[in-house]
C-alpha cells in the first residue's frame, strides 16, 4: 500500500524541505520506491534533488490545474528509486486562481488517485510555510503528517497551530489523517535551548516524537547548495545518519504493523 506523508508546519525555515528531500532519498536507498511532491512555489524540494525548476515545464501546477495527469508530470531524478513532481513559482497562481468562494481542497487527492495503484511505497509531500490551500490539499490527500519542530524559541506555538489545523482537516475532510510524528530538527546539543525544547516536545507528544533527532549539521546546508540529498553528498555525516535513522523509524512504523 502506498503511504502518503505530508511534511508540514506553517512556521518558515524549520526543516520541512530538508526533511522531505532526505527522508525521500533515504527511503529510496533502503529499497523503497518513492515519489517526492513539491507543494511549495519556492520549489526547493525539486531543486534539492537536482531539478532545474526554472526550465521545468511539467510541475505540480500543471497537475492541479488539470493540464497534465500526474503520470505525465513525474520526473525521474538521478537517484535510484526516487521520482519527483517539482514545483516552481507558477504554483503560486493556483491559490490566486481559487481565492473565490469555491475552495478546491480535494484537487491533489483526486489527481493522485490516477497514479498506478501501489506503484510507489511512499509519496512524500513538501508543504509551504502557510496553512493555506496548498497545505490543505496536501493534508487532505495524506495518510499522515510529519511535523518538523525546530529547536528554537516559539517552536511550541507553531506546533499548536499545525495541530489545530490537522484536527480540523480530520474532522471536516480526512478522518483517516494521523500524525506520523514530531521530528526535532537543527538540534544543537551545546545550547540549553535545544535540550529544553527537546524535553518539552517529548513530554508533550511522548511516543509521537521520533527517537531520531536531526542535528544542526553543515553537510546538510552544503548539500543543498550542491542540489543533492546529504544522504548521497556525505552519506556518513551526522546529518545523513540522522535521516537514514528517520527513514528506518518510518519503515518500522508503517511496514511492521
Ligand atoms: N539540520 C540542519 N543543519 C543545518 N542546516 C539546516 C538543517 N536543516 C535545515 N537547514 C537549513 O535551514 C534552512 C531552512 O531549511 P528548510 O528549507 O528545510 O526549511 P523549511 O521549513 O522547508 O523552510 P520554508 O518554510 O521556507 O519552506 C535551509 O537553508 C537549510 O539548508
Ligand atoms: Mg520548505
Amino acid at each position: 500500500m502506498t503511504r502518503i506523508i505530508a511534511i508540514a508546519n506553517q512556521k518558515g525555515g524549520v526543516g520541512k524541505t530538508t526533511t522531505a528531500i532526505n527522508l525521500s532519498h533515504a527511503l529510496a536507498r533502503l529499497g523503497r520506491k518513492v515519489l517526492l511532491i513539491d507543494m511549495d512555489p519556492q520549489g526547493n524540494a525539486g531543486r534539492g534533488v537536482g531539478i532545474d525548476i526554472n526550465i521545468q515545464e511539467n510541475t505540480i501546477y500543471e497537475i492541479l490545474s488539470k493540464r497534465l495527469t500526474p503520470t505525465q508530470a513525474i520526473t525521474t531524478t538521478g537517484f535510484d528509486g526516487l521520482d519527483v513532481i517539482p514545483a516552481n513559482l507558477r504554483l503560486a497562481q493556483f491559490e490566486a486562481e481559487h481565492n473565490g468562494t469555491f475552495s478546491p481542497f480535494l484537487t491533489l487527492k483526486k489527481a493522485l488517485a490516477h497514479l498506478p495503484k501501489n506503484h510507489y511505497d511512499y509519496i512524500i509531500v513538501d508543504c509551504p510555510p502557510s496553512l493555506g490551500l496548498l497545505c490543505l490539499n496536501a493534508l487532505v490527500a495524506a495518510d499522515s503528517v510529519l511535523i518538523p519542530v525546530q529547536c528554537e524559541y516559539f517552536a511550541m506555538e507553531a506546533v499548536a497551530a499545525i495541530i489545530s489545523t490537522v484536527a480540523r482537516v480530520q474532522h471536516d475532510m480526512n478522518p483517516r489523517l494521523t500524525i506520523e510524528g514530531f521530528l526535532l530538527t537543527m538540534y544543537d546539543q551545546r545550547t540549553t535551548l535545544g535540550t529544553e525544547i527537546q524535553s518539552q516536545v517529548r513530554k508533550t507528544f511522548k511516543e509521537n516524537t521520533f527517537l531520531t533527532v536531526v542535528p544542526r549539521n553543515q553537510s546538510i546546508s552544503e548539500s543543498q547548495g550542491r542540489q543533492e540529498p546529504v544522504t548521497t553528498f556525505r552519506p556518513t555525516s551526522q546529518g545523513a545518519s540522522a535521516y537514514f535513522a528517520l527513514a528506518r523509524e518510518v519503515i518500522d512504523h508503517n511496514e511492521k504493523r
